[in-house]
């Protein structure tokens, strides 16, 4: 057993959490997110995307983000910082205007050494570039992807390097949790970067899986090593398991089975290195809004109580 380095849980700033009408929850909320001890790691759900930090070019705005930064520091717990380059929740500004690539190679290295170099010190690591692969392992089209080619993986990873040398490096993307053709591509990221000399330190497994067809402990084994084996660290970073709603005895069973097996993968693999959920309060999932008659996902149902897959993972613990 090789055991974790955290055990963390995302969360939103107050101003941006996915619904309204929970106020009177949050009290007991913040007492499991920051003072329980449940978590020793936290991430911003969305106060460090790009258009929240710059709307406009040249124009920053750390507010939200910095909610969540100064809670984790105020209680101890060491934060995961997410992401720098991605092609959703992107400013408009970005996609809006025709660059040649030497512009747009700077808006990038602009962007980066604002961002990165506003919370430098503070992140154990970065997901540099964000899901920039399809399902079959090409690149996804992107204005990133559709101007600079694959090299705007390259530049955004360098540029990461020179302005937080301290923090881990994390390509991160979903599906990436049993192997695949996409696993491939995300392999042939970090070969191509480290083939570069450019530092890249992880790969983010975001596992947003699906409680009633979820991949085993062995698919789950294997694709960590197809990471491992190339020299970076593997973390699970937004891990949550939707079920069809309404939760009753039979999905709430291969839930707990599924947070077990993923979770009790990276605990067996030696650099498989943690694992954060993507929040742990129910009504505070980006689920149901997402994907209609699912949800549960998490491990706190709304009335507070824990999903059995809260044993689960103790069990994998
Ligand atoms: C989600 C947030 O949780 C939502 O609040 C927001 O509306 C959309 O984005 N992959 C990612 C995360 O990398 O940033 C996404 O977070 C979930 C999917």
């Amino acid at each position: 057993r090789a055991g974790l380095k955290y055990f963390g849980s995302a969360t939103d700033s107050p101003g941006q959490r996915e619904r309204a009408g929970y106020e009177d929850s949050y009290a007991q909320y913040d007492e499991i997110m920051w003072k329980s001890g449940e978590f020793g790691l936290t991430t911003p759900t969305n106060g460090q995307k790009w258009l929240f930090v710059e709307p406009e070019r040249g124009v920053f705005n750390f507010t939200e983000g910095d909610i969540v930064t100064d809670l984790a520091q105020k209680h101890g717990l060491t934060q995961r910082c997410h992401a720098l380059v991605w092609h959703s929740q992107l400013a408009p500004w970005v996609e809006e205007t025709e660059w040649t690539p030497e512009e747009l190679r700077q808006v990038i290295v602009d962007h980066i050494t604002e961002v990165a170099g506003y919370y430098k010190g503070k992140c154990y690591a970065w997901d540099v570039v964000n899901e920039a692969l399809n399902e079959d392992g090409t690149y996804r089209e992107s204005v990133f992807y559709n101007v600079l080619g694959e090299e705007y993986i390259k530049l955004a990873f360098e540029t990461a390097a020179k302005v937080d040398p301290h923090a881990k490096l994390y390509y991160n993307d979903y599906n990436l949790e049993s192997p695949s053709a996409k696993t491939k591509g995300a392999q042939r990221i970090v070969k191509m970067l480290k083939d570069a000399g450019i530092r890249i330190d992880g790969v983010g497994l975001q596992a947003h899986l699906i409680a009633e067809s979820h991949p085993t402990l062995d698919e789950h084994i294997a694709a960590i090593k197809g990471f491992t084996k190339l020299g970076v660290e593997v973390a699970l970073t937004e891990l949550d398991i939707r079920l069809q709603t309404p939760a009753n005895a039979t999905n709430l069973a291969q839930q707990k089975e599924a947070y077990k097996n993923v979770v009790g993968a990276c605990v067996q693999v030696c650099g498989c290195i943690g694992v954060e959920v993507w929040d742990f309060y129910d009504p505070f999932s980006w689920v149901p809004a997402v994907f209609p008659g699912e949800g549960a996902a998490l491990l706190w149902f709304e009335d507070f109580s824990k999903h059995p897959a809260y044993d689960g993972i103790v069990e994998a613990l």
